[in-house]
């Protein structure tokens, strides 16, 4: 296991809107958990669906999302307050499936970013480019807009994560030779943790570590329990 700069790796489930049911959340969540408490060295985050979250312990969690006002009338939104509440120490801003799915844009993202640390969460913040755009012009672009007015002391707790859009959920995953080419490229201008994701699998996840990211964050692969421990522990 290696510990890049020193912090330990972070490994982020992201369910997305999976499973169909509370029992098989349950399953997944408790088989995931019976492996990875032990591992040392490792963070494991689980960020499942809303209605889930109240129900799963043991583990750290996050949100997948949330929305920029603490309470009101916001019909179907959750807040990063009940989040909180609800223990869960993370949440994921700005997929792309909520970027592209629900035209979540910058202005909003950089919102949720304001009310998810006034709510003393941890962002993850992805970006990311679309096949065939420039991934450094997209990038600079993303995180300009979405970190625009955040002070430098909450800039500092957000996580960033890099994943290619054409990436996700496609099996096609990009080498971490070139993934570490956007990694240099961020850390350039940031100095914040960075994970990759993007069709990471337990046989390449540890070479994204290797080249200096600081976790991952993991979609299908989240959702198989055998195949998400054997990236927790590869890593
Ligand atoms: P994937 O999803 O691992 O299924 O590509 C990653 C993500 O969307 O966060």
């Amino acid at each position: 296991m290696k510990i890049s700069n020193g912090v330990k790796p972070l490994i982020v489930a992201n369910w997305k809107c999976n499973p169909k049911t509370l029992t098989e959340a349950k399953e997944l969540f408790e088989g995931i958990k019976k492996e990875v408490k032990s591992v040392k060295n490792i963070e494991t985050v689980i960020c499942p669906p809303f209605v889930w979250i109240a129900k799963l312990k043991g583990l750290k969690l996050g949100g997948q999302n949330c929305y920029c006002e603490e309470c009101g009338p916001y019909t179907g939104e959750i807040s990063p307050l009940m989040l909180k509440d609800l223990k869960c120490k993370y949440v994921i801003i700005g997929h792309s499936e909520r970027r592209i799915h629900l035209n979540e844009t910058d202005e909003m993202i950089n919102k949720k970013l304001k009310a998810a640390l006034n709510a003393e969460l941890t962002p993850i913040l992805c970006v990311g480019e679309k096949k065939g755009e420039n991934a450094e012009e997209i990038i600079e672009n993303q995180l300009k807009s979405d970190l625009q007015e955040i002070s430098e002391k909450d800039l500092k707790k957000i996580i960033i994560t890099y994943e290619p859009v054409w990436a996700i959920g496609t099996g096609d995953f990009c080498e971490a030779d070139k993934a570490k080419e956007i990694l240099e490229f961020i850390k350039n201008k940031l100095n914040n943790k960075i994970l990759y994701g993007g069709s990471v699998n337990s046989e390449i996840a540890k070479n994204y570590i290797d080249v200096g990211f600081n976790g991952l964050l993991i979609g299908g692969a989240s959702l198989k329990a055998d195949e998400f421990i054997k990236i927790v522990k590869n890593v």
